[in-house]
């Protein structure tokens, strides 16, 4: 999604610009651009329809000197990827204005702004928010003035840095709906779509929050909320080192990703449980009050995290036996929906910042359900601030579009939340031990299952020149499926979809032939032998199966068979360990299939539009 940057300091800042416009390519994007006001104060911009690699080349033909500046990455919402439709937009050569989001209003903006004699260059929803500022900017406002009235006439969502000629010491900072932090320096300021984009620059952070606009200067930050009063927001200094967001000598985030699940889901499980039990306190001091009255659960997120949440579902009603709902945010949201009393409101979010989980999270509030949980990977997210509970996944960064160790920390939180709310509904204490040995087990387990990665590669060179593929799985490795199948479309563009294997036979099984693979996931489980039964209707067709089994589960390799023996693991917990080889399969077929393994096209990590 749109990645903004914007600095006002002392020094030169265009190095400043790209480099944190490079530490937000990995939110996916398709065009960029800069803007920057010269030492004499002429409006100076560099665009182009590519990479930031390509802006820089730009930028190393034609340097851009100045101390205040704008720069963005744009992911095409209205409008093709062009370069007129690349941002900084600037109106009259006098404003120039960077936005993420989506204006609702823009039509009709437009059309006003249209009968005042403005022009437009691009097909953009943004332009009318550079004109209008300049509008208001012309009657005699200042730029905090001028962007002030501004936003008040916006419907829909936005982060926004502005620029003026006339006042080049200043930088003006909006948010609703978008993200949008200030990193605070000595004598310089910053602003940026996320942390990671200043961590050379600064450890010290401002988050806005809806409604905030802040007048940036390099000596101040004054900060304004909805109604236009001054207003306090805490600096909170952030943990994380500019190394975080680097590859340390793998060949791409995902797989340096993908390796870092040990540790990862070591470190979500760290002083969250102790004497083979689960430490309620970790969900926060209200988590025991609120989950003593909980008797029902509803579970709201979307794509890898939507997938997070079936798997729950499994748990929570086999383990805690607590009737659970889990739903993607963009149908939620929009549902006239029956709410049962005492249901917590469980949001799932890697990112913090996904629009429709966001809004589903506020329409829950609304619709009164009893308590809200929410399950993070970013601190200081839009969604950690607004849920009521929150518990951190702590993966570190995940700057792979397509999420990995962000899905097995989720489950391992989930895990607990199970425990938790099992413990009040007949779990007892045995079988709490028992599960928190597996959560425990789960980090050499999963180191086991990495080590599979050469033999997967080998498996993986049969598939890249497949257009179509079947994934299955059943009970709780059904949506492992799910997720597997998502992980091979979104980076290798390998057709693929998944289904429980038990519905096979009611239309997918028309689709089977020698040049449609079909991938399942076969744990040494209570359905093994049901599973089994399906994937021989497939051999029957002349499909070709890949099986990543467990090793007791009895499937041999023979002609048209393939198996992968993963190590054996215990249920629930064996979608934890499932999921590995899965991610490591589609990374390898993307790699073979020579694709954009960390920047997929078309999408995007934080998806901050609806
Ligand atoms: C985007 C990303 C996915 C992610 C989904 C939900 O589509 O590309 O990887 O699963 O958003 O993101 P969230 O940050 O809410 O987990």
């Amino acid at each position: 999604m749109c990645g903004i940057v914007g600095a006002v300091a002392q020094r030169d800042v265009a190095l400043i610009l790209l480099e944190g416009l490079k530490r937000l390519e990995y939110r996916g994007y398709d065009s960029a651009g800069v803007a920057i006001l010269s030492r004499d104060d002429r409006l100076q911009r560099v665009r182009v329809a590519g990479k930031v690699k390509e802006l820089e080349d730009a930028l190393a033909r034609e340097a851009l000197y100045g101390s205040t500046g704008i720069a963005h990455t744009r992911w095409a919402t209205h409008g093709k990827p062009s370069f007129s439709n690349a941002h900084p937009h600037v109106c009259r050569g006098e404003i120039a204005l960077v936005h993420n989001g989506i204006i609702e209003n823009h039509e009709e903006l437009r059309a006003q702004q249209l009968a005042l004699g403005y022009e437009f260059t691009s097909e953009t929803d943004t332009e009318v928010v550079v004109n209008q500022v300049h509008h208001h900017a012309t009657g005699g406002k200042d730029l905090l003035e001028a962007v002030m009235d501004t936003v008040a006439e916006l419907d829909g969502a936005y982060a926004l840095g502005v620029i003026s000629r006339s006042e080049p010491q200043r930088l003006i900072a909006a948010r609703r709906g978008s993200p949008l932090v200030i990193g605070v320096g000595i004598g310089e300021h910053f602003i940026a779509s996320d942390v990671f984009a200043l961590l050379p620059v600064t450890q010290r952070f401002v988050f806005l929050e809806d409604g905030d606009i802040a007048d940036i200067t390099r000596q101040a930050i004054t900060i304004y909320d909805s109604k236009r009063n001054e207003i306090e927001r805490p600096i909170r200094v952030s943990e994380l080192t500019a190394d975080a967001a680097e590859k340390s000598g793998f060949r791409h985030f995902m797989l340096k990703e993908i390796f870092s699940q040990p540790r990862a889901v070591a470190e979500t499980l760290e002083g969250r449980i102790a004497e083979g039990r689960v430490v309620e306190e970790a969900f926060g001091p209200n988590a025991a009050s609120v989950l003593d009255t909980i008797h029902s659960v509803h579970i709201v997120a979307c794509g890898t995290s939507y997938h997070a949440g079936l798997i729950a579902r499994y748990w929570m009603e086999a383990i805690a036996g607590l009737p659970c709902s889990v739903e993607v945010a963009s149908e939620f949201r929009y549902r006239r929906l029956v709410v049962r009393p005492e249901t917590l409101f469980v949001s799932i979010s890697q990112s913090g910042e996904t629009a429709d989980t966001l809004a589903a999270l506020r329409e829950a509030k609304q619709r009164g359900y009893a308590h809200s949980l929410a399950i993070c990977n970013v601190p200081e997210s839009s969604l950690t601030r607004e849920s009521e509970l929150v518990v951190m996944t702590r993966a570190g960064p995940e700057i792979g579009v397509a999420s990995t160790k962000a899905f097995t920390t989720q489950l391992v939180v989930l895990m607990l939340l199970v425990i938790l709310l099992g413990r009040r509904h007949g779990l007892g204490v045995e079988d709490e031990h028992a599960l928190v040995a597996q959560l425990e087990s789960l980090p050499g387990k999963l180191n086991a299952v990495l080590e599979l990665s050469d033999q997967i590669q080998t498996l993986a060179e049969q598939f890249a020149n497949k257009h179509h593929t079947l994934y299955l799985g059943r009970g709780s490795l059904y949506p492992v499926a799910m997720e597997g199948a998502l992980k091979l479309k979104e980076i290798s563009y390998i057709h693929a979809e998944a289904y429980p294997a038990g519905e096979l036979k009611h239309g997918p099984l028309a689709l089977v032939d020698d040049d449609m693979p079909v991938v399942a996931v076969a744990p040494n489980n209570g359905l093994l032998e049901k599973l089994k039964s399906n994937l021989q209707e497939v051999r029957a067709r002349g499909g070709r199966l890949y099986v990543f089994a467990d090793p007791a589960a009895g499937v041999e390799n023979s002609p048209g068979v393939q198996v992968l023996n993963v190590a054996p693991i215990e249920e629930p917990i064996a979608p934890v360990i499932y999921t590995v080889p899965l991610q490591l399969f589609a990374y390898h077929v993307a790699v073979l299939k020579g694709a954009d393994i960390d920047q997929p096209r078309n999408l995007a990590k934080s998806v901050t539009v609806e």
